[in-house]
């Protein structure tokens, strides 16, 4: 078990929000012992206390619900070393010391190359592992040309390409509920469903992140990684097993069997567009173009929707559709399947048969199987909704993400060929998106996003 994190880019909304809470919840499940030491890295001026005191009060604000002692136990492990993450020599004192490290790369994917060059420079001890956030890179080549950099430095299995959606228990679920239930799998295909929605909408603005969003978008910043991951789990092929080979085997047969859109299709097959000023739960927020920090000729999307296509056995006639946005009027997150009509209802019902729906509920989460029952008169149908509500998981998912890092376990981790396949796969879109090929709309802040979103 790796004993020291070193993040990098320490002092941002990533380690604030999502892994000081995740170490705390660790410590709190017994999994960080009193060795564990957690280094800070970045370039502004922090003495180390002036360092752990941040870590307190972004504990008290982003882990209230975790015992003092887990949050004091982190805070008090902490120091920080101030560094250019891109120079090998201001990167080594960090690095020296015994035993492994995990080098969590919290920072902008345009200086990932720069930040792992100078940690092979600054000499990464043996067992060491880095960690690295999505989006892998801005495109199909500079994902290709990350790996090879990468690659060339350590091994595949010391790379974790993260994606947090991997380890939410929402998420593993649609895997569990799939492969171990008798009376799903056999309907899980084009014959029996017609429709798949993934759906990420947000009431969350940017929320301050403007200098990471503003030069990525929603395309590059949900739909290319998380959303992509989430469609391969529904679409993948019962795996051998549930270890790190077989089961990114079957997520890349997924990747590698999305049709590629062409010109005409990007047209009518996506949307992009960005929110206009407008109110959230009675909150004024300003146009996305005014937020701090956002430069309005980078054209960024804050909505991003997609149509693909598998062309495999299974699905050959199931579309998936997928969405994202900020600032939308409702948060609403989840994976839809939605089945084809019966194929024949006996003459003698009155109403209507809405086609079931099963839906995975993401956050906050849940299983709902919509069917057609008989209503209170005889032989009236109505609808009605299983509803089955889920445990709280374990740990959340930064803190299981994290344990695997710790624990080298690569099996949420993407590998270096699905990266690049999951940049394949949007390569048509960004192009043509980048060349204004097809329209930046608008919708404003709290309502359900643009008009005519081809999503129920
Ligand atoms: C992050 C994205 O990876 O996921 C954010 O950068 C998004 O834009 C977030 O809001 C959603 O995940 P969670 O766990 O915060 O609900």
């Amino acid at each position: 078990m790796i004993e020291r994190l070193l993040i990098f880019g320490a002092t941002g909304d990533l380690s604030a929000r999502y892994l000081l809470p995740g170490l705390a919840a660790l410590r709190e499940q017994g999994h960080l012992g009193d060795g564990f030491r957690l280094i800070g890295v970045s370039r502004e001026d922090r003495s180390d206390d002036q360092f752990r005191n941040w870590v307190a009060e972004q504990l008290d604000r982003y882990a209230a619900g975790y015992p003092a002692e887990a949050c004091q136990f982190v805070a008090g492990v902490s120091s920080y070393r101030r560094a250019d993450v891109t120079d090998p020599s201001a990167v080594a004192p960090a690095v020296a010391g015994d035993g492994p490290i995990a080098a969590y790369l919290a920072l902008p994917p345009s200086i990932f190359g720069a930040a792992v060059t100078a940690l092979h420079g600054a000499g990464l001890p043996l067992g060491s592992t880095i960690v690295l956030e999505k989006p892998f890179g801005e495109d199909l080549a500079q994902a290709e040309q990350l790996n090879s950099l990468l690659t060339g430095m350590i091994d595949e299995e010391s790379i974790f390409r993260v994606d947090h959606f991997l380890a939410m228990t929402t998420v593993q679920n649609l895997l569990g509920t799939r492969l171990a239930n008798r009376i799903i799998e056999p309907i899980w295909n084009g014959a029996h469903i017609s429709e798949i929605e993934i759906i990420w909408d947000e009431t969350l603005a940017l929320a301050g992140r403007a200098g990471y969003y503003d030069g990525v978008g929603a395309l590059k910043d949900m739909l290319q990684n998380h959303l992509l991951q989430l469609l391969c789990l529904v679409a993948m092929e019962p795996p051998v097993s549930l270890d790190a080979r077989d089961l990114r085997d079957r997520k890349v047969d997924v990747l590698r069997s999305i049709r590629q859109l062409d010109d005409a299709e990007v047209r009518q097959r996506t949307r992009r567009a960005r929110y206009s000023a407008g109110t959230i739960y009675g909150h004024p927020i300003p146009a996305y173009v005014d937020e701090d920090g956002v430069d309005p000729d980078h054209g960024t999307e804050t909505y991003a929707e997609i149509e693909l296509q598998i062309d495999n056995w299974r699905w050959a006639d199931t579309v998936f559709r997928m969405r994202t946005g900020k600032a939308l009027g409702n948060n609403r997150m989840e994976v839809a399947v939605h089945f084809r009509p019966v194929p024949h209802l006996p003459a003698g019902f009155d109403g209507d048969v809405a086609p079931n729906v099963l839906r995975f509920e993401l956050d906050p989460e849940g299983v709902i199987i919509e069917l057609t029952g008989i209503g209170r008169q005889v032989r009236s149908l109505a609808p009605m909704k299983l509803t089955a509500e889920l445990d709280q998981p374990a740990l959340p998912a930064y803190g299981r993400l994290l344990l695997d890092v710790f624990e080298r376990n690569a099996t949420l981790s993407i590998r270096g060929d699905e990266a690049e396949e999951s940049w394949r796969v949007m390569e048509p879109v960004i192009t043509a998106w980048a060349e204004d090929r097809v329209p930046l709309e608008e919708y404003p802040a709290g309502s359900d996003g643009p008009a005519r979103s081809r999503l129920r």
